[in-house]
């Protein structure tokens, strides 16, 4: 069976790290046994430009049809302001494709310890759980007006269930720990939130739960990260957080995420954004590309040894020295991702069997 994948390299940096990421792919997928083909779209500012629209109608149907979706970023100060915004497109894929969970991983392993400002030496692994397709994002009424501008916040019961079931699921598979970050101290809507999650958690009697204040979140995230295995949050919380959990290991340029929803295609792309600062110059961080590709091999297709060995390559090309900018180091986005695929080439080849 091939695997369809979608492919939307989006803007500035996006086509940079995309182009990483999919050499990754063929080089793990060679004699795998893993046939794909992919369909590339325009997507973003790029599909402003190609089509007038930032979600294109074509763009969208091949994503629907797909196993699996592979974005870059979008973005840019090129479409700011403008009446249609990439923006407004990422959004509406992830309406479209009912993606309500965003799974943002912080991981500071033994190969990027060294490039982490934190001083804390005990493990740091956790996962933010992120609502994705409510919240402040979408709410209505939304409005401006000559004399105020309105953004809601609303959350239904049905929607807060969901992605707490998300979150309680993937505890059990790890350190069964769950943290819900809210404001309940204010908000009503993180009021609800509490309440349903309660009475979710008497369903995982083996997890461990607790709930914290988004600003003292943010404050343990840096001051004690190991504390947390998954934390649940809501879209904004969760967007701000894992920008702030992804600088921890070391740069915002190497953290992936997986979108998913109930049936469909899961979408993988980075956790950041479009990087206009240094587009071009072919200094973008590969790493958060190359890791959404193997995490859509995880959990598309299966694949977990292949994800393994693009891990494994990345904590070799790391614990040697070979990184770019953003990690204090000389590399380019080239040399990085070579020296990766060198990695994944050389374990095979050690692996290989005496030919007599
Ligand atoms: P950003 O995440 O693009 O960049 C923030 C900082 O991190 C910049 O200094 C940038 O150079 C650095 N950075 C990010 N990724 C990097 C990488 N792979 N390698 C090295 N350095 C990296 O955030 P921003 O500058 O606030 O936003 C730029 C544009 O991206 C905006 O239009 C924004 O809306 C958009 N955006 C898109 C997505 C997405 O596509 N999912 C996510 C966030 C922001
Ligand atoms: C992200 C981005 C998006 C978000 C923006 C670009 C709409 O910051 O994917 O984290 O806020 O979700
Ligand atoms: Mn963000």
């Amino acid at each position: 069976m091939t695997a369809n994948i979608t492919v939307l390299a989006g803007d500035y940096i996006g086509p940079e790290i995309m182009a990483a990421g999919l050499k990754v792919l063929a080089a793990v997928s060679e004699d795998q046994n893993f046939d794909y083909e992919l369909h590339e779209m325009p997507f973003g500012g790029a599909g402003i430009d190609q089509t007038g629209e930032p979600l294109p109608a074509e763009t969208l149907k091949t994503a629907q049809q797909s196993d699996a979706v592979l974005l870059a970023a979008i973005g840019g100060p090129k479409w700011d302001g403008a009446s249609k915004t990439p923006e407004q497109g990422l959004l509406a894929i992830r309406k479209a494709l009912n993606l309500f969970a965003n799974i943002r991983p912080t991981e500071i392993s033994t190969a990027m310890q060294q490039y982490s400002p934190l001083k804390n030496t005990e493990p740091v692994d956790f996962v933010i759980v992120r609502e994705l397709t409510s919240g402040i994002y979408f709410g209505t009424p939304r409005e401006t007006t000559a004399d105020y501008a309105l953004d809601t916040m609303r959350y239904t019961n049905e929607e807060i269930e969901r992605i707490t079931r998300v979150a309680f699921d993937m505890a059990m598979k790890r350190r069964k720990h769950v943290t819900l970050v809210d404001k309940a101290n204010v908000l009503d809507t993180s009021k609800l939130w509490r309440k349903i999650v309660a009475e979710i958690a008497t369903d995982y009697p083996e997890v461990t739960y607790d709930t914290s204040y988004v600003d003292a979140a943010s404050m343990k995230i840096i001051a004690s990260p190991s504390q947390f295995d998954v934390i649940l949050t809501e879209n904004l919380f969760g967007d701000i957080l894992s920008d702030e959990a992804a600088q921890t290991t070391g740069s915002l340029g190497t953290i992936p995420s997986m979108s998913r929803g109930v049936n469909g295609p899961s979408l993988y792309e980075p956790i950041h954004g479009s990087a206009p600062d240094i587009a071009g110059k072919g200094i973008a961080d590969p790493i958060s590309m190359i890791r959404s590709v193997a995490m859509m091999l995880t959990h598309s297709f299966n694949r977990d040894d292949m994800a393994k060995e693009i891990s494994d390559a990345i904590n070799q090309t790391v614990t040697a020295g070979v990184v770019t900018p953003d990690l204090g180091g000389h590399a380019t986005t080239d040399e990085m991702t070579e020296t990766i695929i060198n990695y994944i080439k050389e374990s095979r080849h050690s692996y290989e069997p005496d030919h007599v």
